[in-house]
């Protein structure tokens, strides 16, 4: 048994008194034993519906999901005792402490007063939070706020955890410290099946990533893959103005526009832009920058979705 995840054909339609919603329309993946799995999609394409579904808290419409072997709808108490799941809209009593909450969701999993005592400090330390743990959560950043949930999904030494959007909205150094904290939860064993809007974020923590846009998985694969599966090299050519964008996508065979900048993937990028530039001046069009890249997840996003992946934007912005 080597596999922690199997969702088969999952699909999910909410009725709507504006009509029927399909929010997951079919999603398959398997998830191995040990690795982080990435759910990487826009806003809106089903990626919370389907953790919903798979951590037994949403009713599945059709379709099958499996943890360890079991089935999440025939089993789902003895699948709840194996995951862990930190939502992305989480219903934490911010008047309480950080330690009054791992204390809590100790005992009710069932921990006796002094193991539950035990695990509080255990798990505040693990997510750095002993200096702030009799603080009330109100008066915590976004980043504590994350790591506490990250840390209260994983009280009962889950085997599988299951994180939407664990760092959406957060800066890029409150990010870092989530992302470290959850490759040493991988590293320790465990599997994480994580949510992102994030490319970045994909590309840095998840061996596998799905990506699925509007209910449907449209590609998958290691990031090394997904980036290979383009084929070449990506040739940015940027214009002094739209115009001059616009004419040159007519010239150059299967560019994508955007803005000022035509795209364009070929083998040997670096060699072929000699001549693209010779091609463009012939016609009298001028060229502001050029550059050939190795493609990235975005360039991935951009191919199988025709469009490309807000949320990256505010997180360039972000790292300035
Ligand atoms: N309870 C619900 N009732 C009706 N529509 C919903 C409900 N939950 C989600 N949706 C819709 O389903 C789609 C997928 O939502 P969601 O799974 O939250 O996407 P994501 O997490 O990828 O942003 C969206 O169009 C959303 O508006
Ligand atoms: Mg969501």
């Amino acid at each position: 048994m080597l596999l922690a995840v199997e969702a088969k054909n999952l699909k999910k339609t909410f009725k709507t008194k504006q009509g029927n919603v399909e929010a997951v329309r079919d999603v398959s993946f398997k998830v191995n034993k040990g690795e982080i799995f990435g759910i990487l999609g826009p806003n809106g394409a089903g990626k919370s519906t389907t953790i919903l579904m798979l951590t037994t808290l949403l009713r599945i419409t059709s379709g099958t999901a499996k943890i360890n072997d079991l089935d999440v709808v025939k089993n789902d108490s003895e699948v709840r005792n194996k995951i862990g799941i930190a939502l992305q809209d989480t219903g934490i009593d911010n008047l309480l402490t950080a330690r009054e909450l791992f204390y809590t969701t100790a005992r009710l999993w069932g921990l006796s007063k002094s193991k539950s005592k035990d695990r509080t400090k255990e798990m505040l330390n693990l997510v750095g939070l002993t200096e702030a743990a009799d603080r009330r959560v109100k008066t915590y950043s976004g980043g504590m706020k994350r790591r506490l949930d990250l840390g209260l999904s994983l009280v009962h030494k889950p085997e599988v955890l299951f994180l939407d959007e664990p760092t959406t909205g957060l800066d890029p150094g409150s990010r870092r410290v989530l992302w470290d904290e959850i490759k040493k939860l991988r590293d320790e064993g465990v599997t994480i099946i994580l949510t992102t809007q994030y490319l970045e974020e994909a590309d840095e923590l998840a061996n596998r990533i799905s990506i699925i846009d509007e209910g449907l998985v449209v590609a998958e694969g290691t990031p090394d893959e997904l980036k290979s599966s383009i084929g070449g090299d990506v040739i940015t050519l940027t214009f002094r103005s739209d115009d001059d964008a616009i004419k040159a996508q007519t010239i150059i065979e299967n560019s994508d526009i955007e803005d000022k900048q035509i795209r364009v993937t070929v083998e040997n990028g670096a060699e072929k832009i000699p001549n693209l530039l010779n091609l463009l001046v012939s016609k009298d069009i001028n060229v502001q920058s050029v550059s050939a890249n190795k493609p990235s997840l975005d360039d991935v996003f951009l191919k199988v979705t025709g469009y490309r992946l807000e949320g990256e934007k505010t997180l360039i912005e972000e790292s300035k």
